[in-house]
């Protein structure tokens, strides 16, 4: 289920999967251009939770693997799973873990999780009094989703004010007059490098998957807006594997422990944005699933059988098969995104040299892209493709991204130039 690149990229790595051996079809809903390639793509209005379970039920669907967060935080996993469909994905009452940023702190704080400091305020007059109590820098989220624009980094307490004023005066959900309704989260800035973890559990076996860095900002540099993500590679050597053993003892095995002894077990993904500090790694925020681009790199590095692993993890039997293995390669990946995104992207533009951008051996995931009537291949959305190379380093996976994304004539879409260059750095030491 879904639309975008990190749907592309599992729809192209399950498409290839011994369970579909024996006559298996790949669906897709609604899917893109790029997954047509690999599934059957099907309108499908996921929202309507009967009609899900309808086709699941007519078609025989022996897995469904949900994509983004929306479906699962409205309890998709649930119904489906009440209907007697596997599902990888966690149902709504872990999937909390992305939905509610106040959820989140509120466990971390019950299971001793390194994390922020932080407060849950849920009137704009507790929120000011705690960001002056915090001083700047602070850190302001809305609790609920919100397409990864809810959090302010502030560095100064105009800054801090002005978005909790913003929260509390309903920017991101319906408030009352008195500005009730809303809720945020107060946090204590956190120093150091970011990286994303991921790790496979059926609530029970949690199986380290891989990691990633993504990079957030528009601009090269890591200057201008937060976007969904411009571009990754996996790994991210900065996460060692004494950090990730910590990452996994610390962070992610008591949070599945925990939801588990309360009656909420998490299955599927656990996606952990954690912050490198001085004093040790501490959890920034979890999502629910797989991350976009993040996704894609990992999954051009996997060896297994992508769809076994999504369904021992449905069946709650990711202890009987073997762990997920991974070429030792990098990959990078590349988004080019339409003229104006974060804002509103020009759309409609002609995408050429897609078979030459492929011919250098690279791969190039659709993200928001649509067939024309002439049959030409038109940008669609914010994130649009997703250019993407192996490599020994991360140097090599760059130069082979950005030698693939050369050959596209696409002038309605940009890219950074810079993705991987905190690895690339380090390498050229
Ligand atoms: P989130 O949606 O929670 O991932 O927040 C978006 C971005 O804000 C993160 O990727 C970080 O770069 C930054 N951020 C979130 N929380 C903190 C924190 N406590 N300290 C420093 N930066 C943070
Ligand atoms: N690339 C960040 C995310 O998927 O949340």
């Amino acid at each position: 289920m879904g639309s975008g690149g990190r749907e592309h990229a599992l729809a192209w790595k399950l498409a290839q999967s011994s369970l579909l051996a024996g006559g298996g079809t790949l669906y897709a809903a609604p899917g893109n251009p790029g997954i047509s390639q690999h599934a059957t793509c099907v309108g499908l209005d996921v929202t309507d939770h009967g009609a899900t379970i309808a086709f699941c039920d007519e078609q025989r669907i022996g897995l469904v693997v949900v994509g983004p967060e929306a479906p699962l935080v409205d309890g998709l996993a649930d119904s489906l799973r009440g209907a007697g469909v596997p599902v990888f994905g966690p149902g709504q009452a872990a999937a909390q873990l992305e939905g509610s940023k106040g959820f989140t702190k509120d466990l971390c704080a019950r299971a001793g999780i390194p994390t922020g400091g932080y407060e849950r305020v849920s009137s704009e007059d507790a929120g000011l009094a705690a960001v002056r109590r915090f001083g700047a820098p602070v850190v302001i989220k809305a609790d609920g989703l919100a397409a990864g624009k809810g959090v302010t980094v502030a560095m100064d307490m105009p800054t801090a004010e002005a978005a909790i004023r913003e929260i509390f005066a309903g920017r991101f959900g319906p408030v009352d007059a008195n500005g009730a309704g809303a809720e945020a989260v107060v946090e204590e800035f956190l120093d150091g490098e970011e990286a994303s973890f991921f790790a496979l559990t059926d609530g029970a076996t949690i199986v380290p998957f891989a990691s990633a860095q993504d990079h957030k900002r528009v601009g090269d540099g890591d200057t201008g807006p937060n976007t969904g993500g411009m571009g990754a590679y996996s790994p991210a050597r900065v996460l060692t594997p004494a950090l990730q053993a910590e990452c996994m003892t610390r962070i992610i095995a008591p949070t599945v422990k925990t939801l588990s002894d309360e009656g909420m077990p998490y299955s599927g993904v656990l996606f952990l944005g954690v912050m490198l500090t001085a004093t040790g790694p501490k959890l920034i925020e979890y999502n629910c699933r797989f991350g976009d681009p993040e996704c894609q790199v990992m999954l051009m590095r996997l060896e297994s059988d992508l769809g076994e692993l999504l369904l021992a993890c449905a069946e709650n039997r990711l202890s009987a098969i073997q762990p997920p293995r991974f070429s030792d390669q990098t990959a990078l990946t590349v988004v080019m995104a339409g003229a104006g995104y974060p804002g509103e992207p020009k759309k409609g533009g002609r995408i050429d040299g897609m078979a030459a951008a492929e011919a250098t051996g690279a791969k190039v995931f659709h993200a928001g892209t649509r067939t024309g009537a002439d049959g030409a291949l038109l940008a669609h959305g914010g994130r649009v493709l997703n250019v993407t190379a192996l490599g020994r380093s991360v140097s090599e996976a760059q130069a082979a991204a950005y030698a693939a994304v050369d050959r596209l004539a696409a002038p309605d879409l940009f890219c950074r130039r810079d993705i991987g260059w905190r690895e690339v750095a380090r390498e050229r030491g």
